[in-house]
């Protein structure tokens, strides 16, 4: 086990590169399932999910090969091998393998995903579409057992916005027998790419990126080569990066109306920020920061999973600002590590109210999910002295090739081993 360890006040300069998306890569792995020949996604960012992803899909009987970051998925000796534990408990997007094995096989057995705590995530919304699409659903000590003689086309209304949802109903009516209409249908770009993909695959789909998707079932999904979108949640990592210890930080391939609410926010908070086709330079250098309030909303809204790391940068800002999580009401948890590193924070509810500006101090603090250690990496860069982050473990899920890009930047980052005393530490922590 290692640690993260960061020199910070050094100012970050020059050009950093996203990788592909990891909320888009995490589905779009499940969805060569549902094909009969070799599939190859272009552009995969180097996290562990996707190391993840790729072994559950040979444990199933499917071939797979990485050179560098392009993977192909031969589904055609797949077989529906029940997967109860193991690997599949350790990402909750495995999830996706429900939908997708079910459109394949029409049966499925998969542990209940495991991932980042942040509150309660029920999947009560996946399992309502996929009883509607025909499935008989059982959950059996901690495993979901999804069985149909036919899938059917159905109308299914979610009752709450989903990604996930919305999704894994997708990759299952794609092979139903007929219409399926998805209503109050998320909208996130992520949903759009896993539709273009499918629909390289042969099928059909409408409205993908709308709230209403009608998807007509076909009998059978061919291979194909699909690129993956930009990462928008690390690009917007590095912009508030940019902002919060930048001396002009040129963030290159990211699609900037994938960060329309962030731009904004930025830009009142006094950041200068220029956006181009694929590339978005942002200097907070100069820039007296403003205290502003943002309360995360479902795409195209602030996302919640920019929450964490934009509140590291509101310890910068003059003023009071409060941010108000609308999607999960305990993500949280990076406050009392920010405590520890001097910043004037409180919870409220669902809200946290930061009283700015303070200089952060370096200390040792442990990221507990993987955008807590986005809010870290970047307390350690704004912090004078020393910071030691563990829990990398998250933060290896979500951002590829973080220390070299850091330092590309012009940072002081390295990661070490843990000693045997600071394992044990975090054991009974
Ligand atoms: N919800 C339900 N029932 C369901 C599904 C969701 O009540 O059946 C609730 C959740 O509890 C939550 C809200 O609906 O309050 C939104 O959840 P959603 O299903 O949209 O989230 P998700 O699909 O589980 C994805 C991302 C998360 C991101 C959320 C919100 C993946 C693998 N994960 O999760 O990403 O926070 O959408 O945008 O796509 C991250 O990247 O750090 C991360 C946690």
């Amino acid at each position: 086990m290692e640690k993260l360890k960061i020199a910070g006040g050094y100012p970050l300069k020059g050009t950093v590169r996203i990788s592909g998306a990891k909320n888009s890569a995490v589905a779009l792995i499940p969805a060569t399932i549902l094909a009969e020949s070799p599939v190859t996604i272009e552009g995969l960012p180097e996290i562990s999910d996707v190391e993840i992803l790729k072994d559950l899909l040979e444990e199933i009987g499917g071939k797979v090969e990485i050179t560098n970051d392009e993977m192909t998925v031969d589904p055609s000796t797949m077989i529906s091998m029940p997967l109860p534990n193991g690997k599949v408990k350790k990402l909750r997007a495995s999830y996706y393998l429900m939908g997708a094995m079910l459109g394949r096989f029409k049966k499925a057995v998969i542990g209940l995903p495991g991932g980042c705590h942040l509150g309660p995530r029920p999947i009560d919304q996946h399992i309502k579409g996929f009883e509607a699409l025909g499935a008989q659903i059982t959950n059996e000590q901690g495993a979901i057992y999804l069985r149909a003689d036919e899938l059917r086309g159905a109308r299914i209304y979610l009752d709450v916005v989903s990604v996930g949802a919305t999704i894994n109903i997708m990759l299952a009516a794609v092979r139903a027998k007929g219409r399926t209409i998805i209503e109050n249908a998320a909208k996130e770009p992520e949903i759009i790419d896993v539709a273009t993909l499918l629909t390289n695959m042969g099928a059909k789909i409408k409205g993908a990126g709308t709230d209403v998707i009608r998807i007509d079932g076909v009998d059978t999904l061919h291979g194909c080569r699909h690129t993956i979108i930009p990462d928008r949640i690390e690009a917007g990592t590095y912009m508030i990066l940019g902002a919060a210890v930048g001396e002009g930080v040129l963030i290159d391939n990211v699609i900037p109306q994938h960060l329309e609410s962030l731009i904004a926010k930025l830009r009142e908070m006094g950041v200068h920020i220029e956006s181009g086709d694929d590339q978005v330079f942002v200097d907070g250098g100069a820039a007296k920061l403003k205290a502003v309030d943002i309360k995360t909303l479902v795409y195209p809204g602030f996302p919640t999973d920019l929450q964490q790391p934009f509140t590291t940068l509101l310890t910068k800002a003059a003023g009071s600002s409060v941010v108000t999580d609308t999607i999960y009401g305990a993500r949280f948890k990076h406050i009392d590590e920010l405590r520890r590193m001097n910043a004037n924070i409180k919870v409220e509810g669902r809200s946290a109210i930061i009283n700015g500006p303070i200089q952060l101090q370096g200390a040792k603090v442990k990221a507990s999910d993987l955008r807590a250690g986005a809010a870290l990496f970047i307390a350690g860069l704004m912090a004078e002295g020393i910071t030691e982050v563990t829990g990398l473990e998250h933060i290896d899920r979500g951002y590829s090739n973080l220390v070299e890009k850091l330092n590309g930047l012009g940072a002081t980052v390295w990661r070490e081993a843990l000693t045997e005393e600071e394992v044990e530490q975090l054991k009974n922590t």
